[in-house]
């Protein structure tokens, strides 16, 4: 098959405000959990923190000058919601903190460079957790609140808003297996529901009062890997990758695309509760009215994606968590090339299964890629070899999802422009085009060999002849 392909407004790149930010008690900024969780001992590999990561709080100018250099249309960063309103209401409008992101957003479009703003990346404000985070429904008018601040503020210059960042995440790994901030278990379907209303506040209220002045588009950003039976002549097989993607990608573009919950988590769920001696569901319901409210509250299909598992049955018993309802145990290829995270295998044929499989299941929506990417533990060798290897074969698959497929494609954007603070695994993991050196204090960044291929994929517009 020929490579090339147009690649008009495809290509953009981007990260987030805790994983580069630093200065987590600047000029009034409040603390997040990601703060206090990073602070509590064993929670982050080597005990690293978010205090300085890479101090891209001062250092707007030098990543606009990296963004710059690779010649990309778009760049992703989320606010920090803490850093605006430091105690998560609008009690208090921290007013430095928002001048930060409008001199960034002034210094990207001077660049040419149109900003992308997701407005939670998992930080959420420490004081909202004191009365319990994600599991408490007034979150939901409080995320609308915040939303406010910066749709009025700032949306006369931004035109791409994520409302959530991988709500699955924050979900199960948050509030489920406890092994992100605020390390809650078990509780995940509460969340996820919160999390959901709260999406779709955020986008009723830009749709109500700011799009026709604004005319932006705004939708939610939903990671997914792509789950393959194990074996796929056996039905038992099948039906386990199909619980596992309905579980994951399901569970959120569900109630979203379609108006509530799949019918396999709902059936599932409620017959293992019942079972267990249960009064109802683990899995809340939403009533009618919500599920009007939720549905259709998307302008584009946000996807994270970045590697693909093998699927087979996973008998827990009794069990009563995620991990029970869902019965599927993950496995992975031997053969598959791994990375610097043990989650991540390169596997870029599951990219154009998942795209067209999104394409079938919600209705052709308009796809933007909103993280890709992969890792590597320890020494950086800067001739990354195996992350060329990664991004042009997974552009790949993407371009055939778009010819071939005829998946609506629109965008993809590379996870990430530089190393950076990877959450529990702290800085080990790096993902980055742009290696930052922390043994030197002034944290330069560095190009790696795939920076300079992703700067010739762009500026072919595809693969170079
Ligand atoms: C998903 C997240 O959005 C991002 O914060 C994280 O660093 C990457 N994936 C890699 O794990």
């Amino acid at each position: 098959m020929q490579r090339v392909f147009a690649m008009a407004a495809f290509v953009i790149l981007l990260f987030f405000s805790f994983q580069i930010e630093g200065s987590w008690r600047a000029d009034g900024k409040g603390l997040s959990i990601w703060d206090k969780f990073a602070h509590t001992p064993l929670r982050v590999g080597d005990s690293d923190n978010g205090d300085i990561a890479c101090d891209s709080y001062n250092k707007i100018d030098e990543d606009i000058e990296v963004l710059k250099k690779l010649k990309v249309t778009h760049y992703r960063f989320s606010v920090s919601w803490s850093r605006v309103l430091p105690d998560g209401t609008t009690n208090n409008i921290n007013e430095a903190g928002l001048n930060y992101y409008h001199r960034l957003v002034d210094g990207l479009k001077a660049a040419n460079i149109q900003p992308q703003i997701t407005l939670y990346h998992w930080d959420l404000p420490l004081e909202l957790q004191k009365v319990g985070g994600w599991l408490n429904e007034t979150v939901v008018q409080r995320f609308r609140d915040y939303a406010d601040v910066l749709f009025s503020r700032l949306g006369s210059k931004v035109k791409f808003w994520i409302t959530l960042n991988e709500p699955y995440i924050v979900a199960n790994l948050g509030y489920g297996y406890g092994t992100f901030a605020p390390g809650i278990f078990n509780k995940q379907y509460t969340a996820a529901h919160n999390l959901i209303k709260a999406h779709a506040e955020a986008w009723h209220l830009y749709n109500d009062t700011y799009r026709a002045t604004q005319d932006g588009l705004i939708s939610i950003t939903i990671n997914s890997d792509w789950a393959e039976p194990r074996n796929p002549h056996k039905q038992e097989d099948v039906d386990a990758a199909m619980r596992y993607l309905q579980f994951f990608i399901g569970w959120f573009a569900h109630p979203i695309f379609k108006g509530d919950y799949p019918e396999i988590m709902k059936s599932i769920i409620r017959r293992r509760s019942l079972a267990a001696g249960l009064p109802q569901s683990r899995l809340p319901e939403f009533t009618p009215e919500e599920i009007s409210r939720i549905k259709g509250t998307h302008d584009y299909f946000g996807l994270n994606h970045y590697t693909t598992v093998l699927a087979s049955p996973y008998d827990l018993g009794n069990q009563q968590d995620y991990e029970g309802d869902r019965g599927t145990r993950q496995t992975h290829d031997r053969t598959w090339i791994g990375s610097g995270s043990f989650w991540l295998k390169i596997t870029p044929f599951g990219f154009r299964r998942l795209l067209k499989f999104i394409k079938e299941e919600y209705g052709n929506p308009a796809i933007y890629v909103t993280e890709n990417g992969i890792s590597e533990r320890g020494v950086v060798d800067l001739n990354d070899v195996f992350r060329i290897y990664y991004y042009e074969n997974y552009i790949n698959q993407g371009l055939k999802a778009r010819v071939l497929d005829e998946v609506n494609l629109k965008a993809y954007t590379a996870w990430s422009l530089m190393d950076n603070f990877e959450w529990a695994a702290g800085f080990a993991e790096q993902f980055g085009l742009f290696f930052v050196n922390r043994s030197d204090p002034d944290l330069p960044r560095i190009p790696k060999n795939s920076a300079l291929r992703y700067a010739t994929i762009i500026n072919c517009n595809g693969f170079p002849d």
